[in-house]
């Protein structure tokens, strides 16, 4: 279980954070004192998380990490404040606290966070051992400061009825992003009503988002309620919306405007109460500019306008997919992948994603129903990934007649590897490594003083 420390001088912040976080299952150790905080840190308690006021009375936030930083390494630091300003951010980040939110925080958008730095923190290594843990599908990942902004946004959105377009290449997440919205807002127990509007020829489209009355036109044989209609009290999520046609544009123009409906053939007029989300993977102010889009429609569908970046603009998320996704694939595999070697998980970094994070998904997946060690090995992944990667085979070093090669450092080196690897396989435990390279202990130990080998913390 994760353990983190909670320090705040304000009483009902501490219980409230304590409250919250326990709820997820943490273990929580809680102070209302700085001094007492840094005790405890340095009594080596091997918190993975701290969460931190910036201003308190005795020892300040920031002093805080940095004295934590010269014991502990490199525990991850959130700093809930309600005096941030710039410069107090920026000096807590560039001392490398994770993030920091400001008082009044949202809750959903804190418990990511704090899910967030755990993984990080624990995705410090390079190869992972994986705990199982229950995914939720619909779960967004990702702690690039990129993605933290989209978090951050969302968090502010959320609660608002506003008309948001999500825009960005396919496969970088729009639907989850959505999802997130709806998820996060006072809308969540209402219903999620999705329509690709590019699978849908213009009339049906029209009839699917409107609804019609009884023998509006041939085929209409009953009164048949839109999505509009079905989405209240919740989100409208119109996917593609790129695709509509002219025709269908006014239509929908008109019901935003209005913020009304009227089905075909239907002489009422229904009031829409639903949050409408749209996305496009297309440049939509391009669309506009060859006449293909109406401007009109654009910025009443832009009213808050989120751009997802594409995976290979935040390549440090490719970790945490990973991670994420092996975790998903061993449970609908019935898999016990452990992780990823440094080799696979480096083409995969240099990988530029063409199919963004969807692409990734199946890569792993498909990694994954093909290897047969504990971890996914590089010649698991598709020979376009390894090959755009760069990737080398790494197992012969490669070597000039000019420039030779320096076999005992490389001896050393390969060495001082295959014992981390026996030792993040053997999580920490000594005497399992040694049994796993078929040395004696003392032999292991030997060579780990040799090599200035340090034991990694057993997870
Ligand atoms: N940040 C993320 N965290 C976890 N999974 C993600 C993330 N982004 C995308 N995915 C996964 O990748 C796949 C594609 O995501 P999604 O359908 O939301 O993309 P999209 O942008 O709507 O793509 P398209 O434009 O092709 O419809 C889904 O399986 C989704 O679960
Ligand atoms: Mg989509």
């Amino acid at each position: 279980m994760e353990h983190i420390l909670i320090v705040d001088d304000e009483p009902s912040m501490l219980e409230f954070i304590e409250y919250m976080l326990r709820k997820d299952g943490y273990e929580i150790t809680k102070t209302h004192e700085g001094r007492e905080a840094l005790e405890l840190i340095q009594a080596g308690c091997n918190y993975d998380l701290v969460i931190s006021d910036l201003r308190m009375p005795d020892l300040d936030g920031l002093e805080l990490l940095k004295a934590a930083r010269k014991g502990e390494g490199d525990i991850p630091f959130i700093y809930v404040t309600a005096y941030a300003t710039s410069e107090t951010a920026i000096e807590a980040l560039k001392l490398g606290a994770f993030d920091y939110v400001t008082k009044p925080f949202q809750v959903e958008e804190f418990r990511n966070l704090v899910k967030n730095a755990l993984m990080a923190h624990s995705l410090k290594r390079k190869v992972k051992v994986l705990e199982s843990e229950r995914i939720q599908d619909n779960q967004l990942i990702g702690i690039s400061p990129l993605m933290l902004e989209i978090y951050k946004l969302i968090g502010t959105i959320a609660p608002t009825d506003s008309t948001v377009l999500i825009s960005g290449e396919s496969g970088t997440g729009k639907e989850l992003v959505a999802r997130a919205i709806h998820d996060a807002g006072h809308r969540r127990q209402g219903p999620f009503i999705s329509l690709n509007c590019g699978a849908f020829p213009e009339t049906l489209l029209e009839s699917e988002l409107f609804g019609y009355m009884k023998g509006s036109f041939t085929g209409a044989v009953n009164d048949k309620k839109g999505l509009f209609q079905m989405a209240v009290g919740g989100t409208l999520f119109l996917d593609e919306v790129g695709e509509m046609s002219p025709a269908v544009q006014v239509k929908l123009l008109r019901a935003l405007q209005e913020k009304k409906i009227r089905r075909i053939g239907g002489t009422e007029e229904i009031a829409i109460d639903a949050r409408v989300i749209a996305a496009t993977n297309r440049n939509l102010e391009q669309e506009i500019e060859n006449g293909n889009f109406r401007e009109d429609l654009y910025y009443r569908l832009a009213v808050i306008p989120i751009r997802i970046p594409p995976l290979r603009e935040r390549k440090s998320d490719v970790v945490t997919l990973v991670r994420h996704f092996i975790n998903k694939y061993n449970q609908r595999l019935h898999r016990e992948i452990r992780g990823i070697t440094e080799a696979a998980l480096s083409c995969l970094e240099q990988y530029h994603w063409p199919g963004n994070v969807r692409e990734l998904e199946n890569v792993v997946e498909r990694a994954m129903t093909l290897e047969s060690t504990d971890f996914i090995q590089v010649d698991r992944l598709p020979e376009n990934v390894r090959r755009k990667a760069g990737a080398r085979d790494n197992s012969i070093p490669l070597f000039s007649l000019r420039e030779g090669l320096d076999l005992e450092a490389y001896l050393q080196k390969t060495e001082r590897q295959l014992i981390e690897r026996a030792l993040e396989l053997a999580q920490g435990n000594q005497t399992r490594a040694a049994e796993i390279l078929k040395l004696s202990y003392r032999s292991l130990r030997h060579r780990m003083k040799t090599l200035n080998i340090h034991k990694p913390p057993s997870s």
